[in-house]
């Protein structure tokens, strides 16, 4: 592919230093604030393989998610697909590239535009890229995507209303297909869908993986989800990444991650986003601690992580931001 600068690199997306403040206006006496969503994050995301990255919401999870696609700008850091550094690239050129590099999204249910057919939906990003479809190779081509992400095809005339959630997260699947992309990222691609119907779309989604030899980058608010669907995992907390876990079965060394691990897996889907997972109160992110932000939570929390915030350096073969980890 012409677009391919350095194909043979372990990783498909490197993504160094990467930092996103938003400014909120909304506040009483019109005091400026300004917050990292995305804080000097670091992380690589090696081909064929799904990099999970985990953490509570409100960490900044979606804000990664787009900012690693570029559909929004980064206040400073770098993102680079396939040796490409995103922010460097021509408007032309990302365009272009954009093919490659698609977002599921965490809403089936918005995803879809409702005066859209699954049909209209299946060939709208061949039509934006301009390369649009008509007559039977439009038909071939619906048919395909529909077989690939096991959708019936007496469906392709329905509307989004007329579709179960599972249905329209498929179709939310397919359409990230249609272009060919080499790199999926997936926020929250389950999160409010029932547990049966969250197990066949992580099915679907490892089968395609395997199919189409598909890059991942899944985002989720559960741990146990990540351990069981992901080859390596990165936790953030409050913007920032506290601990790279190097394979799914590595015991989390940090405490923020083991706090995870150990918090009750909530299985109501109605009551995912709601639920705090752990005890303590989460820092303000427009005004965060000196040290740790973790700390006012953390049972191993000493004198020193409240003044000096922890760097990530490796350790073993864990990265970890953490004065204390756990052996
Ligand atoms: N456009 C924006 N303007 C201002 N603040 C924003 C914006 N987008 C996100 N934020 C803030 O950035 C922080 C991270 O948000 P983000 O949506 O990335 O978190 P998340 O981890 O995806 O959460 P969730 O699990 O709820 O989806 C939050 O405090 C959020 O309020
Ligand atoms: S640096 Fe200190 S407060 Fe932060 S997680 Fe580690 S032990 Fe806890
Ligand atoms: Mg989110």
């Amino acid at each position: 592919m012409a677009d391919t600068a350095n194909s043979d690199a372990e990783n498909l997306v490197e993504v160094r230093g990467l930092t996103r403040t938003f400014v909120s206006r909304n506040t009483l006496f019109g005091k400026r604030r300004v917050m990292k969503a995305v804080s000097d994050v670091t992380l690589d995301v090696p081909r064929a393989k799904v990099t999970g990255v985990v953490g509570e919401s409100g960490c900044g999870k979606s804000t990664l998610a787009r900012l690693v696609l570029r559909l929004i700008e980064a206040s400073s850091g770098q993102v680079r697909f396939d040796g490409m550094d995103l922010a460097a690239l021509p408007a032309g050129a990302l365009r272009k590239l954009r093919r490659r590099m698609q977002l599921v999204f965490q809403d089936p249910y918005s995803s879809i535009d409702p005066r859209y057919t699954v049909r209209a939906a299946l060939l709208e990003p061949a039509l934006v890229q301009g390369m649009a479809l008509g007559g039977q190779a439009a038909t071939e081509k619906v048919a395909a995507l529909m077989a690939m992400v096991g959708l019936n095809p007496a469906l392709q005339g329905s509307y989004p209303h007329q579709l179960s959630g599972g249905q329209k997260q498929r179709v939310g699947i397919a359409r990230a297909l249609a272009l060919q992309p080499a790199f999926l990222v997936l926020d929250e691609p389950t999160a409010s869908l029932d547990v049966s119907i969250q197990a066949q779309i992580v099915a679907l989604l490892e089968k395609l993986r395997q199919d189409l030899g598909l890059t991942y980058l899944f985002i989720s608010h559960d741990l146990s989800l990540v351990r069981y669907f992901c080859d390596r995992i990165v936790v953030m907390y409050l913007g920032r990444v506290v601990e790279v876990l190097p394979t799914a079965q590595a015991t989390p060394r940090h405490p923020y991650t083991r706090a995870l691990m150990d918090s009750n897996f909530e299985p109501d889907p109605a009551q995912r986003r709601v639920i705090t997972l752990l005890g303590g109160e989460i820092a303000d992110a427009f005004n965060l601690p000196a040290g740790c932000a973790y700390a006012a939570r953390c049972s191993r929390a000493s004198e020193r992580c409240r003044i000096e915030r922890p760097a990530l350096v490796d350790d073993r073969d864990h990265q970890l931001a953490c004065h204390h980890p756990i052996p």
